[in-house]
């Protein structure tokens, strides 16, 4: 194959970072066209990335263009039928996490890519991250011994847009700010948890109650695995100070820790004894390398006809860790795990 010609659905935040890069920095990918429901996002958007077509339709671009795969960055609750349309149309999909807004979403997703074999790979980048991806061979590799205990930050420094707030739209915050703390922990594990716990309040966002009564801005979700570690994520927004998305993982035989609050930049010491330096502003600046990393990767299993990872399975079973945390939430009590993996 050639050039892989991708569709995108959804420019938007995490739509346009894919847009850049297919468009920028991988050679091997050609972006026909830019879908939005929104008409002058697309267009600007296509202009902004030098794209000749855009539409509002979907159904369209599938029909009069050459395509061989859909980039979906579109809301979260618009996934399933975007990847049912692509699908339907032979289309390979790369899909923006959380895989959907419930497990049934996801798993009616999952369910599709089975049946039509086309590839699809979830967009959980920070296993395209090198430090990550260095901390996970160290595990393989037993460097730190048997794994102890995972914890995983995952804070945004501002309130992510008000669609987020519904629930049954998102999935909830901890669906669309930590499912990549989910699937770090859930890789680095290899497991299925076996309990999880999650405690979770609303400090900074008292308007989102309003309408949503069971609206959470910061959370912990503990997971414990059977014969296995024990995981820790903590979560929310906003937090102001940075883009905080950390690691520390404890084995028998050491630990491992990934990410810094502080970014990229020099830091000052002063003679008044203070160290001053930028803090990373946003996802897409700390995990610029990831973004592209998982893309060419998708790019490359197209290519070379291999099953793209991070899978759909991936994407189900970090949805799946969501609503049993949301339930544990409800019934204020720790829950074990029965669902479908
Ligand atoms: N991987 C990451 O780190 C990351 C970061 C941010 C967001 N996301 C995910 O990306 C998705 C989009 O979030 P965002 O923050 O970029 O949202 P956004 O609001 O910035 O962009 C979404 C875009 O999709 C368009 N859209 C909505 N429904 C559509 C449809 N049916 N067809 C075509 N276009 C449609 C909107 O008009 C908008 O332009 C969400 O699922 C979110 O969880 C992932």
């Amino acid at each position: 194959m050639d050039k892989v010609k991708f569709v995108l659905v959804g420019a938007g935040r995490a739509g346009m970072v894919h847009g850049r890069n297919l468009t920028g920095y991988i050679p091997e990918a050609e972006l026909v066209a830019i879908v939005d429901i929104d008409e002058n996002k697309a267009r600007q958007s296509a202009e902004e990335v030098g794209v000749k077509k855009y539409s509002t339709n979907l159904d369209d671009i599938l029909k009069k263009e050459y395509i061989d795969a859909v980039c979906i960055g579109s809301l979260t609750f618009t996934h399933r039928e975007i990847v049912e349309k692509a699908a339907d149309a032979g289309k390979h999909v790369f899909s923006e996490k959380p895989l959907a807004q419930n497990s049934e979403e996801a798993k009616k997703i999952k369910e599709v890519v089975e049946k039509t074999g086309i590839k699809f790979q979830i967009g959980f980048m920070r296993r395209y991250d090198p430090a990550i991806r260095k901390a996970y061979q160290m595990i393989q590799d037993g460097i730190i011994g048997d794994l102890v205990m995972i914890k995983s930050t995952g804070r945004g420094p501002g309130l992510p847009p008000a669609w987020i707030w519904d629930r049954s739209k998102s999935g909830g915050m901890l669906a669309e700010v930590s499912a990549h703390d989910i699937d770090s922990v859930l890789w680095f594990t290899g497991k299925k948890p076996e309990r999880i716990y999650m405690e979770a309040k609303n400090f900074k966002s008292p308007q989102a109650n309003e309408k949503f009564p069971d609206f959470y801005d910061h959370y912990i979700v503990t997971i414990s695995f059977q014969d296995g570690p024990l995981g820790l994520i903590d979560g929310g927004c906003p937090v102001g100070y940075a883009y905080d998305g950390r690691m520390e993982i404890l084995g028998t035989k050491g630990m491992i820790r990934i990410g810094t609050t502080e970014g990229n930049g020099p830091v000052l010491m002063t003679l008044d004894k203070k160290a001053i330096c930028d803090t990373h502003d946003a996802w897409r600046n700390r995990f610029k390398e990831g973004y592209l990393e998982e893309m060419k990767s998708f790019i490359r299993c197209i290519q070379k006809d291999i099953k793209p990872e991070p899978s759909v399975e991936d994407g189900f079973r970090a949805v799946q860790v969501v609503e049993y945390a949301h339930r544990s939430l409800s019934q204020q009590k720790p829950v074990y795990f029965d669902g479908e993996w």
